[in-house]
């Protein structure tokens, strides 16, 4: 049977890289964004890829905990309470240091880097310690373990990120259930537009959805817990 899995913000960039990727290696997929034409867009995009495939796509703003519930509840019916892959991707970069940035930036970076994943987890986990299957893939960054330049409150929400995902691989160990942190430096996606810099300085989102594919392809015995990737060059 094949695998189900759950992208949030695979819409773009590195989420809908990874949809790509899994679609074509046989997965199901469900993923949200906030803007629906491009989420649809990307649903079409994956049964060419594979006419036999399931996928829909959902509008969902992850900031907001009741949506993030709504999402799950529509996921568990669209699958059938089958849910194997859970990718908390959906993020946000916003600049800034922390004693100049806007007020609000650092609660607006929580919500969405953060507390998104914590909730959606919640919602689903239950089903994967069920089954006594299942694997959680958390996005995190180089900004998890490093005080990234100029990414003042995005650093904080990512190494919190990073601690929620340590924490989960220990409480999940028991189940069976693998937790997977990826934690990728500059990478190109709409976040880089307007950069001036050669595309080929950065990775490719394409980079990150093999990495994704390797972790979920190990044995049963294996688990990828935490991976860094960087730009051959090194960090922007
Ligand atoms: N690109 C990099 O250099 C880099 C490096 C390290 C880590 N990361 C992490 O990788 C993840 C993906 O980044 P990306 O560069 O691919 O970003 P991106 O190109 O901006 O795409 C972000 C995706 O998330 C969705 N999204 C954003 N905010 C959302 C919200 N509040 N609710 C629901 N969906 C939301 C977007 O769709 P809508 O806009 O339609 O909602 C889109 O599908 C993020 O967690 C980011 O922090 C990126």
């Amino acid at each position: 049977m094949h695998k189900n899995v759950i992208i949030t913000g695979g819409s773009k960039g590195i989420g809908k890289a990874i949809a790509l990727e899994l679609a074509g290696a046989g997965f199901n997929i469900a993923i949200c964004s906030r803007n629906g034409a491009e989420g649809n867009q990307l649903i079409a995009e994956l049964q060419n890829i594979n006419a036999h495939g399931q996928f829909k796509a959902f509008v969902c703003d992850v900031k907001i905990k009741q949506e993030v519930v709504q999402f799950a509840s529509f996921v568990k019916d669209f699958f059938e309470n089958k849910i194997d892959v859970l990718i908390n991707n959906a993020g946000t970069f916003i600049p800034g240091l922390i004693t100049e940035e806007e007020e609000g930036n650092l609660e607006k970076m929580i919500e969405t880097n953060l507390y998104s994943a914590y909730h959606l987890t919640r919602e689903l986990i239950g089903l994967m310690q069920h089954q006594k299957s299942g694997h959680v893939i958390n996005m995190c960054s180089i900004a998890s373990e490093i005080a990234y330049p100029n990414g003042g409150s995005y650093s904080i929400s990512k190494f919190a990120l990073l601690g929620f995902s340590k924490v989960l691989r220990e409480e999940m160990k028991p189940y069976n259930v693998k937790v997977t942190s990826i934690l990728p430096g500059a990478t190109w996606s709409d976040s880089w537009k307007g950069v001036d810099l050669p595309e080929s300085r950065l990775m490719q989102a394409e980079d990150i959805a093999k990495i994704v594919l390797c972790a979920l392809t190990l044995s049963d015995s294996a688990t990828l817990e935490e991976i860094t990737v960087r730009p051959q060059l090194g960090d922007l």
